[in-house]
């Protein structure tokens, strides 16, 4: 049949069944089909097209002597056309098969075929097994409808979608109530840029878009809605990073008259809920907790990838007299050592040493000290020289490192010392194969300060953000040593990933006040900002507390991904344009005066900006 100019969608053309669903036992049925070439083979008077759908892909066989015009229009098929084929499946002949095909048992024997449309050449094959080098992700991103026609990307989405309802209908089965909260509001504290939308009613006013929906479920508690979730959308104008987007998903929850406990143990329930639903992957309870402080001493993150071992091991009671001055100068100016044991690692090279030394420069580290136990038991080490052989056996005692081992040393403030450890252990763990492979280590980290010292604005913020609950014992500090306040909160955390952050809230308004007195802010500002909120909390105002997860880390990490990009359907690159739309983009100046607005750039460096 040739190409009508616009066939549309004749009821005869209906598919009848998926392309990636047939099977040995359709032979004989009757088929129609819809979907896109996504190879054609000419082969000894036969074409054969391998037809793709969103399930999968066939082959079809156009024989001319089944169907000479069937065969005679296949003869103008290129990759990405849109074809409909009526047919029949057939079994394929024997030596055919291809077991590497869920349909690879049958063909279909087309009768008739027609075109709906046709495609340029496009930018990269869409078969993924002729991909070839890797497509450059900026073509990808660039012609992302063709990206996802990529059966993986589809699947992908899938889950995605799977992983939303399995939430949704646990949500639903306890109680709680899916709500809207606004996407034009107010700047919500929560420690990145606001990306604000101009108001054309109010000139020189400004809305924000929402960085979570914190205070509208903390209102919803106020209103009486007791138990609350949302999947979210949420935007931050921050650096990104392969974890983040500018605009990403949360499953977002609130409880009224809960304990921290409470809540974790809702979340820990929907999330092994989840994962045995859509991946049916049991994941073991109770999930481990660790205190933030735990955490950074044993892992030097608050984020620890629990697929390994390697952890971190304080060795400044060991060194505290010894020889080599790095060390004893670091303990005297209230530092710390702290070593990992890198298993059968004496085998490095200087070169790759170094090579770790200068990736550690990054958080401060001023040199990586080590100690090499060659297979025969000698040492081999630079600093060796300086510890008595006392030293150097509680040492290996303490990183419980033999003939074969490598230790490795940082000394310095401790947060250096973590971080620098932290990064190593990482970095050795992926690079030794250390990582327990397809396994889903939870962990929840919990107690976290209620404060950091921000060294750009010279004051106290918010660990998690402003309106979480000191824990009672610590109350007292608040005035005298505010750093040293704990926090009711706690963090989700996924093989290496922070999944999700909550706390128990603030219900109080004298606390809230104390908190934002403790951050420097004045009564005055603390009321411009939350007078809302804090009046609010003089109307009876429930205990309360929740958390929102990252559906786009979530999604990430069940799918074997290594960036939220893969993720989203229309993600945004590292620079936050969208490369499809070309967003963001210039608007007319008819737009800009409605809006009372006026760019203070030349139009040429506005654009170059993005
Ligand atoms: P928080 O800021 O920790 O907490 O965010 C919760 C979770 O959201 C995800 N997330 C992101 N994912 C992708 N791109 C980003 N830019 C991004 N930023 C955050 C992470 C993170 O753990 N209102 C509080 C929650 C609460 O207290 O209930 C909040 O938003 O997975
Ligand atoms: P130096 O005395 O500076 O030559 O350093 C001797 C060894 O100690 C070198 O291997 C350095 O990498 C290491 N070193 C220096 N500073 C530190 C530090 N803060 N922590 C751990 N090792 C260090």
């Amino acid at each position: 049949m040739a190409e009508a100019m616009n066939p549309g969608m004749p009821k005869e053309w209906h598919r009848s069944r998926w392309c990636g669903q047939l099977r040995a036992e359709d032979a004989g049925q009757p088929v129609v089909l819809n979907g896109w070439v996504n190879r054609r083979r000419d082969h000894g008077g036969l074409i054969f097209l391998d037809l793709r759908d969103r399930t999968g892909i066939v082959q079809v066989v156009l024989n001319p002597e089944i169907s000479r015009d069937a065969y005679e229009a296949g003869q103008a098929l290129r990759p990405e056309y849109v074809v409909g084929v009526r047919g029949r499946v057939q079994r394929r002949p024997a030596g055919t098969e291809n077991a590497e095909l869920a349909t690879g048992q049958v063909e279909v024997q087309a009768t008739d075929l027609l075109i709906f449309n046709a495609s340029k050449t496009p930018p990269f094959a869409v078969a993924e097994n002729q991909a070839g080098p890797q497509v450059d992700e900026t073509v990808r991103l660039r012609y992302r409808y063709l990206d996802l026609r990529r059966p993986s990307m589809y699947q992908i989405l899938e889950l995605r979608h799977r992983v939303v309802k399995a939430v949704r209908d646990y949500f639903d089965a306890h109680g709680f109530l899916e709500v809207e909260t606004p996407m034009l509001t107010r700047s919500t504290p929560e420690g990145a840029r606001d990306y604000l939308v101009p108001s054309r009613l109010h000139p020189g006013a400004f809305y924000a878009l929402p960085q979570s929906p914190q205070l509208f479920k903390q209102l919803l508690m106020v209103g009486g809605i007791e138990r609350y979730f949302q999947i979210a959308r949420c935007f931050r104008d921050e650096d990104l990073r392969a974890d983040r987007q500018p605009e990403f998903t949360q499953v977002d929850l609130e409880m009224s008259f809960v304990d921290a406990q409470d809540v974790q143990d809702v979340v820990e329930d929907m999330m092994v809920t989840v994962f045995h639903r859509v991946l049916g992957v049991e994941i073991p309870r109770p999930i481990p907790r660790l205190t933030w402080a735990d955490a950074m001493a044993r892992f030097g993150t608050d984020k620890p990838d629990l697929r390994f071992g390697l952890e971190l091991v304080d060795v400044s009671g060991l060194v505290a007299q010894t020889q080599f001055q790095v060390f004893r100068q670091a303990l005297e100016k209230g530092g710390q050592v702290k070593g990992i044991q890198a298993p059968g690692c004496a085998r490095f090279t200087r070169k790759e040493i170094d090579a770790l030394t200068q990736e550690i420069a990054v958080f401060g580290a001023k040199g990586l000290a080590w100690i090499a136990i060659q297979p025969d038991g000698q040492r081999h080490s630079p600093i060796a020289r300086f510890f008595s052989e006392g030293e150097l056996q509680a040492l290996q005692g303490a990183l419980q490192a033999g003939p074969g081992d490598l230790m490795l040393f940082v000394a310095g403030p401790p947060t250096v010392v973590a971080q620098s450890l932290g990064y190593l252990r990482n970095r050795l763990g992926h690079q030794l194969g250390l990582v327990e492979p397809g396994a889903y280590r939870f962990a929840w980290v919990v107690d976290f300060p209620m404060f950091t010292y921000d060294e750009e604005e010279k004051r106290l913020v918010a660990e998690h953000h402003p309106f979480t609950s000191p824990k009672d014992e610590d109350l007292p500090l608040l005035d005298s040593a505010p750093e040293k306040v704990r926090a009711k909160s706690y963090d989700l955390v996924l093989n290496g990933f922070e999944l999700g952050s909550g706390s128990i809230r603030i219900h109080r308004r004298e606390v809230q006040e104390r908190i934002f007195r403790a951050m420097g802010f004045s009564p005055q500002e603390a009321g411009e900002k939350f007078g809302f909120l804090l009046e609010a909390f003089e109307y009876g105002t429930p205990p309360h507390g929740g958390m929102a997860l990252g559906v786009d880390r979530i999604i990430m990490l069940m799918s074997g991904r290594d960036n939220v990009r893969d993720v989203i359907a229309f993600p945004k690159t590292q620079s936050a344009t969208d490369l499809l739309m070309e967003a963001p983009s210039e608007v007319s100046p008819r737009q800009l005066q409605d809006l009372h607005i006026r760019v203070a750039l030349a139009p040429q460096a506005a654009v170059a900006g993005k």
